[in-house]
């Protein structure tokens, strides 16, 4: 296949998954994801928006420092103190991209930015310029293109091609395209653009109605070449296009869609459960590709057919897409090496010595517990090491709970509070339900609780459990993270992670706001 058949992944999981309610992160763990995207092959990572917080700032820097083979990219908006701020931030950067973008359509124009067409286009041809006076690969955004008229478009698109941009996105920002449409657009853009020929058309979906990939896809076919995607689908409101359903819809229906990526597909899985782990947001057991029933087959006349032949219901393999058929890998003999050297096939690595004893200390705990330690055990322990060696002000040091039939459940949590242990205790309608308000009596946080779940990581009921506990307060939203084999205790854990995590207070800018 040619140059012209090749269509370049742009994951933004770091950026527009990261807007997502709760998804925050972590330099670290921006930097471990960014990694595991690397070795997947993507080709442009964007690693954040670097004006948004000191904390953005330095994630990307760190991107920019570690990643060789993927461009890594900043998002700016079209002012100047963006773009210089995403410049300085790629600096290091083997290949950088700075993507530029503003709004275009008639209804954003006039409400958010109260600026005139005329306006509009001045801002974007100046903040393409002075991109391009730092850097030499340039991305440019119609914020809301869906929306947008089509001659407006096409006037701003051919100004900003002539200003330097070397990719021109199409976002359907608020998710309100449809396929057939959607790629219509793209091939008359393409078609009447007169200088269309020196630049790569890229989609940006958002899947309000479901329809992120499928649209992506149809602009592919339009003449698209390049598809902004994240892991799981994270993103702002409903998500944006899967790369995992992009990637492997582009490879299955190679016969139709005449196009390839240079995507190491055995990375998906290990990607998608870095992002959920690192993130708390489980993947949905029926999710397409990384969902755990994405290739188990149920029932009788399936499992019939499957055996017979494969492909009577299998229209890829499970190892193209990196599940591990063999996934008990460790047991309470395995050592550090082997320890440390599943947890690197899976994407994670550890910055420090001090990490790495911290994590294998706790795998041997386990091991005594559970005999059988899987993939999915290994990367629960993993995040929950992390979210209590990252809890400052509030550890948990013990705890008692009782729940008896006919009787209030009643919890004794003791927490230390920047070095000073309290004890309480609370009643509650379970014993979760007790266990926070013992932990509230003590820490008084104000926060609401938004979301509760319990996730089995394995099968069985020696299985660890994974909670994510979801907090706000004062419009900042949080997700906690805990693992055990006690699910209480993991609870708890996950609930004093949130509340070190609001403690935090990261305040960062909101690109669209
Ligand atoms: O959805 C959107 O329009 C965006 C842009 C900033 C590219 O995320
Ligand atoms: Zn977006």
């Amino acid at each position: 296949m040619s140059n012209s058949d090749r269509v370049i992944i742009f994951d933004t999981t770091l950026r527009d998954g990261e807007q997502s309610p709760g998804a925050s992160m972590t330099r670290d763990e921006k930097l471990r994801i960014a990694r595991q995207l690397e070795r997947m092959r993507v080709d442009v990572i964007e690693a954040g928006f670097a004006i948004a917080s000191p904390g953005d700032f330095e994630s990307v820097q760190a991107i920019a420092r570690a990643v060789k083979d993927s461009t890594v990219c900043s998002l700016a908006r079209a002012l100047d103190s963006d773009i210089d701020r995403a410049g300085e931030a790629l600096r290091d950067a083997n290949s950088g991209r700075i993507h530029t973008f503003i709004a275009t359509s008639p209804i954003h124009m006039k409400y958010k930015l109260q600026m005139t067409p005329d306006q509009v286009v001045e801002n974007a041809v100046r903040a393409v310029k002075r991109a391009r006076g730092l850097i030499d690969d340039v991305e440019f955004s119609l914020e809301d293109a869906s929306r947008s008229e089509f001659e407006f478009m096409c006037r701003i698109i051919e100004a900003v091609i002539d200003a330097g941009a070397r990719t021109i996105n199409i976002p359907d920002t608020v998710g309100y395209a449809v396929p057939q449409q959607y790629g219509e657009q793209m091939r008359r853009l393409i078609e009447t653009i007169p200088n269309s020929d020196q630049a790569i058309f890229s989609v940006h979906c958002h899947n309000d109605l479901g329809l992120a990939v499928a649209n992506s896809l149809a602009a592919v076919s339009a003449g698209a070449r390049q598809v902004e995607c994240t892991i799981n689908g994270l993103g702002e409101r409903a998500g944006n296009a899967s790369l995992e359903e992009v990637v492997m819809a582009i490879r299955t229906r190679r016969d139709f869609m005449n196009v390839e990526t240079g995507i190491d597909t055995t990375q998906i899985v290990p990607a998608s459960r870095l992002v959920s782990s690192v993130t708390g947001f489980p993947v949905q057991p029926n999710k397409a590709i990384v969902g755990a029933n994405a290739f188990a087959h149920e029932s009788g006349i399936h499992q019939d057919g499957v055996l017979k032949h494969r492909e009577t219901y299998e229209i890829m393999t499970a190892q193209d897409v990196g599940w591990n058929t063999n996934r008990m890998v460790l047991g309470k003999h395995s050592g550090r090496a082997a320890f440390r050297s599943r947890l690197e096939e899976l994407g994670t690595s550890f910055a420090t010595d001090a990490e790495l004893n911290a994590a294998f200390a706790r795998f041997k705990d386990l091991a005594d517990k559970k005999h059988e330690i899987f993939d999915e055990d290994l990367m629960a322990l993993v995040s929950d090491a992390r979210a209590e060696a990252a809890s400052e002000k509030y550890r948990l040091s013990s705890m008692h709970v009782t729940s008896q039939t006919g009787e209030t459940p009643v919890a004794n949590v003791t927490i230390s509070v920047d070095g000073v242990e309290h004890s309480s205790q609370a009643e509650g309608s379970g014993p979760v339900d007790a266990t926070f308000k013992a932990i509230e009596a003590t820490a008084n946080s104000g926060a609401s609780l938004q979301i509760y779940s319990v996730n089995a990581v394995t099968q069985g009921t020696d299985s660890q459990g994974e909670v994510t506990v979801r907090l706000e307060k004062g419009g900042r939203i949080v997700n906690g993270l805990g693992a055990d084999t006690d699910i209480i205790i993991a609870s708890a854990k996950a609930y004093i992670h949130a509340l070190n995590m609001l403690d935090a207070n990261v305040q960062k800018a909101h690109p669209q706001v």
